[in-house]
């Protein structure tokens, strides 16, 4: 299952860069640098308190796409070779692909410290995907359950913050445009589990609960860390 995730990670091209601080830091400050020799206004100058409140949001959000895109390629080393469940994790997963895409994109834009613990929402969601996957497709189902649930939730409570704040600043809107329709393909991989017989899974109650408990966990380091 290791030969596996790094077999899979090695492939990855929006996984191979922008992962390391160090890295990311010196993204920035050539950003920077750029940006003064050319005399431009930096993208997307924020108030102090918008910054308290944009930089964890934008921080978790991309470690959850993190999570997110790893758990479904756990999920496909394990149930790949099922020609009726493929092409579902796929479609779940390109668009997780694309999440990811866009919040690395917006951590360099908006100058947001991404999460230190990068590595192990990686390794995380790998084990959680490929573990729930390996109890049987209906645990894999269960999983995707849960984790969509905890995540629709929290892009909500999201856009419940952003509401306020694109009173004050419309440049926000297209951030909120976009984490609806992240929210909204969330919740589609919701439904697309629980059609697929996520609560057929055995201790779905459990599982699902566990699962909830350690994303709910994970949303709350990765504000902060
Ligand atoms: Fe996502
Ligand atoms: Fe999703």
């Amino acid at each position: 299952m290791l030969r596996a995730f790094c077999r899979l990670r090695s492939g990855l091209t929006t996984c191979n860069n922008k992962t390391s601080h160090r890295a990311f830091s010196t993204t920035i400050t050539n950003f920077s640098e750029q940006q003064q020799q050319h005399g431009e206004k930096p993208k997307q100058m924020l108030t102090e308190n918008e910054r308290q409140i944009l930089d964890p949001m934008i921080r978790v959000d991309q470690s959850g796409e993190v999570g997110a895109y790893y758990i479904y390629m756990g999920q496909i080393a394990v149930l790949g070779r099922d020609k009726k469940l493929r092409p579902i994790l796929q479609e779940m997963w390109d668009q997780e692909k694309h999440h990811l895409e866009t919040f690395d994109k917006l951590v360099g834009d908006m100058r947001v410290r991404p999460s230190l613990l990068r590595p192990l929402w990686e390794v995380a969601g790998f084990a959680v995907g490929a573990g729930t996957a390996l109890m049987g497709k209906e645990a894999a189902m269960a999983c995707t359950e849960a984790v969509e649930t905890v995540i629709g939730n929290h892009y909500d409570d999201q856009l419940r913050s952003l509401v306020q704040l694109t009173e004050k600043n419309p440049e926000l809107k297209d951030l909120g445009k976009t984490i609806a329709q992240f929210r909204d393909e969330e919740l589609e991989h919701h439904d697309i589990a629980v059609e697929h017989d996520a609560r057929q899974a055995p201790f779905h109650s459990a599982l699902k609960a566990v699962i909830m408990q350690g994303c709910k966990t994970a949303i709350w380091v990765a504000e902060r860390v």
